[in-house]
């Protein structure tokens, strides 16, 4: 066969390309635009690191969640891949992955890295989100010096190069070879099973039989809200591990999710809460669209929050193999914003702590020196050090993990918990689709108010509650592990009684600005910890809401969301 022909195409930047909290995500209209996509796709591929090209045999992982236009980027970013001279390409299935399978099979397979196609838990279908995200050879997403390489990129590109004459069988699994003009060894494409890696990956950590048995004896509902998760729920949860049909919800992705936002939250997750509340079912979990975030509810619909889950997952890790095996965890950590139910396990075990700005990728140098094993995010995030992202299907298998060793249910393994450590409330108020001016005037004035010279030891009252300042900042992160400083990562203020507000403006969002307002406040009164965490925050929140003027500023009244 005649080799395929490189072509090179002539362009001209585009302003914004500037990857986000998770790479670069945009309205599919956007994506779509005459050399939008290519623009960015050949600005990372001129980005990866030469030594990681070699060590990881010029070889990238691709695929994503399904979501509309997610085909035509896969055939794209091969076409690219092979016209700048990388030898293989290894896609799953139809190009489905999971974003934590990924991350697995970029390890498993020591590649250079891979490139992940999804807008995780935002609206997908011609006129939802669509997003590119570059993960480098540790499996997890590239940290800030290589993404703002790529943005810098961005702004002076003058041409791509692609192979226009390259069309991938997305369906057959096995190897697809090019020859490329120019080049002297031949292009590769391997497709793969989407789920099959991973599933060796969970049988590595976790104990199936122990798990099979106890749904044997219990129902779960897993809700993969049309995302990408279905196929990985059916063949690890249902057929490996035995749980009923009906334990599989909205398994079928969609390249639209079903028109519905596929976030694991109770807003978005509302068809599951109602389920759970039947009480039929022990373990209620939803994963959102790239499967990288995941709720967990107990019978009745009993919530654990993100920021608990992680915090029990912790404490409970001896109930897992793969911690067993390495003598327990060698450190935890959270992003900023997170409740510090996590602090209070790490200082029980003597476990190191660590708190990150918020996004996974602050968490990938710290496993990668072998100091972190378990972390999490308020934002249903949660993981380990067995990939660099967080995974959702891994917190399920945890939890599974837990409740057969502790023969208990989510209830009680969360009530022994807080009788234990102690109950940190939080709540997260988010206001999407604010107008930047006045999202970014509230963030100035709140910032000027807290850094000023009075702001430490003022009182802020709301009813019988009186919170005194104790430090009031913009987050600044040193990595420990490499020295670099990462700045302005949340408005935050700690009182005295270790409470906290945060404010932040989303990194992922596509259009407009979203506010996110966090609040964290510890108890350990056993009497008030069964109380609702609404109800104990309110005058926090109160106090927040009015110290920033956010609804007198943005003219809303009520979050979109309240988690
Ligand atoms: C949000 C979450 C953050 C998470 C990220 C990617 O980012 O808050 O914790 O890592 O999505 O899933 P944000 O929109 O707040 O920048
Ligand atoms: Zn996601």
């Amino acid at each position: 066969m005649a080799p395929v022909a490189v072509l090179k195409v002539a362009t001209t930047p585009f302003e914004g390309q500037k990857p986000g909290t998770s790479g670069l995500r945009k309205p599919v209209p956007v994506f779509q635009g005459e050399h939008y996509a290519a623009n960015f796709v050949q600005s990372t591929l001129s980005c990866i690191p030469a030594a990681e090209l070699q060590a990881g045999s010029h070889t990238l992982v691709v695929g994503g969640d399904g979501r509309y236009y997610m085909q035509d980027a896969v055939q794209m970013i091969v076409r690219m891949c092979a016209a700048n001279g990388l030898r293989k390409v290894i896609i799953g299935q139809n190009g489905i992955f999971s974003t934590p399978a990924v991350s697995c099979v970029i390890r498993k397979r020591s590649a250079a890295g891979g490139i992940i196609l999804t807008a995780s838990h935002n609206p997908g279908g011609p006129n939802g989100d669509f997003g590119i995200k570059y993960n480098i050879s540790n499996g997890g997403p590239a940290p800030e010096g290589v993404t703002n390489a790529i943005f810098n990129y961005t702004k002076t590109i003058k041409e791509y190069l692609i192979c226009p004459d390259i069309t991938v069988d997305l369906a057959s699994l096995g190897t697809q070879t090019f020859q490329v003009a120019g080049q002297p060894q031949p292009f590769v494409v391997e497709i793969v099973d989407s789920v099959e890696d991973y599933l060796q990956m969970c049988r590595d950590i976790f104990d199936f039989p122990t798990i099979k048995a106890l749904l044997a004896t219990i129902k779960i509902r897993a809700d993969a809200m049309c995302g990408v998760m279905g196929p990985y729920v059916r063949r690890i949860l249902c057929q490996e591990l035995g749980a009923s049909a009906d334990a599989a919800v909205r398994c079928d992705p969609k390249d639209d999710f079903g028109g519905h936002h596929p976030d694991p939250n109770l807003t978005y997750a509302a068809d599951l809460v109602n389920t759970m509340k039947t009480g039929d079912y022990e373990l209620g979990v939803a994963f959102d669209g790239d499967g990288d975030r995941n709720m967990i509810l107990g019978r009745g619909g009993f919530f654990v929050t993100p920021s608990d889950s992680v915090a029990v997952i912790a404490a409970n890790c001896d109930c897992i193999p793969y911690f067993q095996r390495t003598g327990g965890a060698k450190g935890f950590a959270r992003s900023m914003p997170t409740g510090g139910a996590l602090d209070r396990v790490a200082e029980g075990l003597k476990v190191p702590m660590f708190e990150v700005p918020t996004g996974w990728k602050f968490f990938g140098n710290l496993m990668d020196a072998g100091k972190l094993s378990i972390c999490g995010e308020e934002s249903f995030g949660t993981g380990s050090d067995h990939i660099r992202e967080k995974d959702g299907f891994w917190a399920v298998m945890s939890w599974l993990s837990i409740m057969a060793a502790r023969k208990a249910s989510v209830e009680e393994i969360v009530q022994t918990h807080w009788a234990k450590y102690g109950r940190n409330f939080f709540t997260r108020y988010d206001y999407e689709n604010v107008d930047a001016a006045p999202a970014n005037q509230m963030m100035a004035n709140v910032e000027q108010l807290i850094t000023g010279a009075t702001f430490v030891g003022k009182e802020f009252s709301h009813g019988d509650k009186t919170y005194k300042v104790a430090k009031g900042d913009n987050f600044t992160y040193t990595d420990p592990i490499d020295g670099s400083v990462s700045t302005k990562q949340g408005l935050r203020i700690v009182f005295e009684d270790g409470s906290r507000v945060i404010f932040r403006l989303s990194g992922t969002g596509s259009v407009g600005a979203t506010i996110r307002m966090y609040v964290d406040s510890y108890e350990t009164d056993a009497a008030k910890q069964k109380l609702d965490a609404q109800v104990m925050l309110k005058p926090l929140v109160e106090i927040a809401l009015k110290l920033s003027q956010l609804r007198e500023l943005t003219g809303r009244d009520q979050p979109t969301v309240i988690t």
